[in-house]
């Protein structure tokens, strides 16, 4: 057996071990109050933000939190992890069920035509990248994506850009009307009189809220967040490689070199753990921008920007940064000790449903473990990380249910691909996009706008006083 081959099967031998293991201690059935077709009105128990709260019924997704199970369509995560590619199970998480051979070929084919964004790589190459948060970054890609493929800005008044004037540097102050709602800064010779009908859409653009949109969003927004690795190193982004996998084109336009057949398949297992996870905050706030009938780019920029936050996504990247300060094993206990003090929360750790040792994380550790062995920095970072979850899940544990979640080891797995930190969360959008997409096709089938209700416990009554009238 070639190197290759030995290190793929050790990765396999690593994931089924660890679902071997996490069967074995999360054994039982599903929450009988949790799995089961919605008659509504539905009781359920709200606490705050929403905790609880059953928004809709689904056939994408279901988490067990109190055992600890990830199931997508039906199927185990870690016989995906084990068997399964991103390819496969983005298809399987879109249409409900396992691509035929020539249905996986023709999606592939998607995929290799959709990565390549060349006007979005242009069009951001006009803005400061390398001076944004990587995650702002990427949500202004895909706004971009959606104008270089769809017709959704063809409706609007539209000048015809041929028409400008030449908007030179100097011209520039003599047609700005100071305050001027009339003029923009570059004027038109004339604007569009009638709104565009459908004749005059461009047939080659396509719906921004259908299945080829998901298409290319999922194929696409990895593009993306390589062009903005590349361009926040001052390099220009590269072209996909057809020949290349989901995730080791991936990896390749975001490090510019070919990955090693095992750096390509733990990546392809990465992508795979993140891509959905039931109604999580990035995936609930894409598809509250989809239940007004907005469209699937806006409702997938919307899960980006939830996703950025430390208190989801966001934490990947800041896990890194606590085990480097922290910087050695022995170091750990007086951390977590003055953490536990000052009643902070712990990046890489706890979680609203699971109450029990995330799944994800029971394939990502030992990954982290495999790769750090090979890479000294890494394996401090490794032998750090570990002792942490020992200090912290006795602390913890069993008083507050808190374990590590995803975010807590895929930092040390990125890092030991060479990725920097700042590309943590876009990773985990690049997978989840699958997710935020099938989640809201299935919801616009039987769609309802989103629109909860606030106590109220503010004043009545109250008596206008005109400003003069008012206490100083
Ligand atoms: C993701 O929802 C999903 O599915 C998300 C996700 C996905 O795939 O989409 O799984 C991805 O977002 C994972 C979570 C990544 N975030 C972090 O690692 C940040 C650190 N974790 C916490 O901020 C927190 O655990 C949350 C935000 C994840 C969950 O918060 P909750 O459910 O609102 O819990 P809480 O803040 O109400 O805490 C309950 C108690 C509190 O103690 P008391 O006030 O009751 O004494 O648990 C404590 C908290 O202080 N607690 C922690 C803690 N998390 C909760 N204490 C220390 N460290 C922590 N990390």
């Amino acid at each position: 057996m070639t190197k290759k081959d030995t290190d793929i099967k050790a990765i396999q031998k690593l994931v089924i071990e660890a679902g071997k293991k996490a069967r074995k201690e999360t054994k039982g059935e599903p929450e009988p109050g949790l799995t089961k077709p919605i008659k509504w009105p539905v009781e359920c128990l709200v606490g705050p933000g929403l905790e609880g709260a059953i928004a809709c019924e689904t056939k994408i997704g279901y988490v067990n939190g109190t055992k600890g199970w990830l199931i997508y369509r039906g199927y185990d995560i870690f016989d995906l992890c084990a068997y399964s590619t991103y390819e496969e199970v983005s298809y399987l998480l879109l249409h409900g069920e396992f691509p035929s051979k020539s249905q996986l070929a023709s999606y592939k084919e998607k995929l290799v035509k959709y990565r390549s964004i060349n006007d979005t790589k242009r069009y951001m190459m006009g803005f400061p990248i390398e001076r944004m948060d990587a995650m702002s970054a990427l949500r202004l890609g895909t706004n971009m994506m959606r104008q270089e493929f769809t017709y959704a800005d063809q409706h609007l008044y539209k000048a015809d850009v041929g028409k400008i004037i030449s908007s030179d540097e100097d011209s520039i102050p003599m047609e700005t009307v100071p305050m001027g709602e009339e003029k923009a800064i570059y004027e038109f010779k004339e604007r569009r009189k009638k709104r565009r009908t459908p004749e005059d859409i461009d047939p080659t653009l396509q719906s921004p809220c259908g299945i080829e949109s998901c298409y290319h969003l999922i194929a696409g927004v990895a593009s993306v967040a390589a062009a903005v690795a590349r361009l926040k190193q001052g390099r220009l982004p590269l072209e996909p490689d057809p020949e290349l996998s989901h995730a080791g084109n991936f990896l390749y336009m975001m490090t510019g070199k070919r990955p090693t057949p095992l750096q390509e398949r733990i990546m392809d297992i990465s992508l795979i753990l993140h891509a959905d996870h039931g109604m999580n905050a990035s995936t609930f706030a894409a598809m509250v921008v989809a239940s007004t009938l907005s469209d699937i780019y806006l409702s997938v920029g919307s899960g980006i920007a939830a996703l950025k936050g430390p208190l989801h996504g966001g934490a990947n990247e800041q896990v890194l940064y606590m085990l480097e300060d922290i910087g050695k094993p022995e170091y750990v206990s007086t951390w977590v000790k003055r953490s536990l003090k000052e009643k902070q929360k712990i990046m890489g750790f706890g979680h609203r449903v699971y109450k029990s040792y995330d799944p994800r994380a029971r394939v990502l550790g030992p990954l982290a473990g495999y790769l750090a062995k090979k890479d000294k920095e890494n394996n401090t970072l490794f032998k750090t990380a570990r002792k942490m979850e020992k200090e912290v899940v006795s602390a913890l544990g069993e008083k507050k249910h808190i374990f590590p979640n995803v975010d807590f080891y895929s930092g040390i797995v990125y890092s030991c691909l060479g990725i920097r930190p700042e590309l943590f969360t876009p990773i985990f959008a690049v997978s989840r996009v699958a997710g935020w997409t099938a989640r809201v096709l299935e919801y616009l089938q039987h769609n309802r706008i989103f629109r909860p209700r606030a106590m109220y416990t503010g004043q009545f009554d109250e008596k206008y006083v005109p400003i003069n009238k008012r206490k100083k």
